[in-house]
């Protein structure tokens, strides 16, 4: 049986400890929706006021040159390129998610032009479901949408690209990389993967993957709406064709030319002018991941998420855990199924345990390595249990506001 003793002696020999001190959380809370929105790294308000008061409100247009708006994007894309085993040169940043996977998933199909399928599993996000629908209505192909053990075996020479979340939104499953990259390899099929779920909470390696994009705003903790980034492998820079050509993604954008010609490496994944406030926000959060292995990131989140079962199995009978239990084909948060989700989980955050829900009958919770306490595991676990054995989720309210 596990104690409060053994999260508190992790903590002690934690290796990523001291990332914590760099976020401004709440005293007393615990916070477990860093899958959702991450929490706000303690110097971003001082860079972002500097940024409105002294660059956009003393020096004006001039900023574009003087503090280095104009190439910002690109900067903070080759920061978030090591996070995911990305060489230098193939990420671009901005826009949302959303439109990056429409951006990803419509070039992909363009150099797969006379396949039929796109290919995705059930368990999808919608956003990407959505998309995907409309990128093969566009593109006359189809969407061929398979339960997650079945992409494997459904990636054949029909399908013009596989489109896959590599860590289940709800579930917390994870695909692996290198399988489904290989049968599509062999298949002659694109990948185009959205690590939103993965990247800042765990060691990714794109190296030999054809396409991906993911999330500012979630383990790289960029603030409510942060960019979003895409990548794009070297071999397919040349051949990627941006469906939204803009300025922005333009070979010489200042040349002022009527005709487009596409920028080299991933910079011809851009668009029009990105929010330079949102973009701020996102390269100083990125500060926290300076230095770090995002091999250790993983080690932690295994034994975070690891700790976390094994205590809803030996504390929280009330429960049953849907996320995986072998280590290797999890991500970095757990759920917990249980018909009065919505209710548990607001009575959890009256209890300063904050975490969220997806229907129908899920409680989430994220532990992000980079500034998870271990010892929170276990003051989480307790809270909930004090929940459930006081029956206070009786008295909660089913949801408290239009975001569950
Ligand atoms: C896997 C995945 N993709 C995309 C999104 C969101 O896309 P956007 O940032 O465009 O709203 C989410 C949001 O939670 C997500 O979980």
């Amino acid at each position: 049986m596990l104690d409060r003793a053994y999260f508190e002696d992790l903590d002690s020999s934690d290796p990523l400890a001291d990332l914590r001190n760099a976020f401004s959380l709440p005293d007393g809370l615990i916070y477990l929706d860093g899958n959702s929105l991450g929490p706000l790294p303690s110097h971003v308000p001082a860079v972002v006021q500097r940024t409105v008061v002294d660059e956009w409100g003393h020096d004006l247009i001039r900023s574009w040159n003087d503090h280095g708006w104009w190439d910002l994007a690109e900067r903070v894309a080759e920061r978030i390129a090591p996070l995911i085993g990305a060489p230098p040169g193939s990420v671009a940043v901005g826009d949302t998610t959303t439109v990056a996977v429409y951006k990803a998933v419509a070039a992909a199909r363009r150099l797969r032009p006379d396949r039929r399928y796109i290919l995705t599993d059930t368990g999808n996000f919608p956003t990407d479901l959505y998309v995907l629908h409309a990128v093969a209505d566009q593109a006359g192909a189809e969407v061929m949408s398979v339960p997650p053990d079945q992409v494997l075996d459904r990636i054949s020479p029909d399908v013009a690209v596989v489109s896959l979340t590599h860590v289940d939104y709800r579930t917390g499953r994870r695909h692996s990389i290198p399988d489904v990259d290989a049968a599509a390899r062999d298949a002659g099929a694109l990948v185009v993967w959205d690590l939103s779920h993965s990247v800042g909470a765990m060691d990714v390696d794109m190296s030999g993957s054809d396409f991906a994009v993911g999330c500012g705003y979630k383990y790289l903790n960029g603030g409510p709406g942060a960019p979003a980034f895409i990548y794009v492998h070297p071999s397919h820079q040349a051949g990627f064709r941006n469906p939204i050509t803009g300025w922005w993604g333009h070979a010489e954008p200042f040349a002022m030319e009527s005709a487009y010609r596409p920028a080299p490496g991933a910079s011809r994944a851009q668009t029009g002018t990105q929010s330079i406030l949102a973009l701020v926000a996102l390269d100083a959060a990125l500060d926290v991941f300076d230095g770090v292995d995002t091999r250790a990131l993983r080690v932690k989140s295994e034994r975070l998420v690891a700790d976390f079962i094994r205590l809803v199995d030996e504390r929280l009978p009330w429960f049953e855990v849907v996320t995986p239990r072998a280590p290797d084909q999890r991500g970095s948060h757990v759920s917990l199924a249980h018909p009065e989700a919505g209710r548990i989980m607001a009575a959890s955050i009256q209890r300063r345990v904050v975490g969220d829900v997806r229907p129908p009958n899920l409680l989430r919770f994220g532990l992000a390595p980079a500034y998870q306490r271990h010892v929170e595991v276990w003051d989480a676990v307790e809270a909930i249990r004090g929940v459930m054995e006081s029956d206070a989720w009786r008295h909660a309210p089913e949801r408290t506001g239009p975001v569950t």
